[in-house]
């Protein structure tokens, strides 16, 4: 998975703009979403958003 991959094209965040978010301690797609904004706008990214949260998680 390459860091620079936008997950989320409304916001422009990228994968590893979530693992940014998960090393400073987010665990859920919420607290991911309030850290990046990730999933906030059209919500079409939230299955891939959460794929992400879950592979860097699971390690
Ligand atoms: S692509 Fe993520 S909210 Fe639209």
């Amino acid at each position: 998975m390459d860091n620079e991959e936008v997950v989320c094209s409304c916001m422009n965040v990228t994968v590893g703009m979530i693992k940014d978010a998960i090393d400073n301690g987010a665990r859920t797609f919420e607290e991911v979403q309030e850290a990046t904004s990730a999933g906030t706008v059209c919500g079409i990214c939230n299955d891939a958003v959460q794929e992400v949260i879950d592979k860097f998680i699971q390690g």
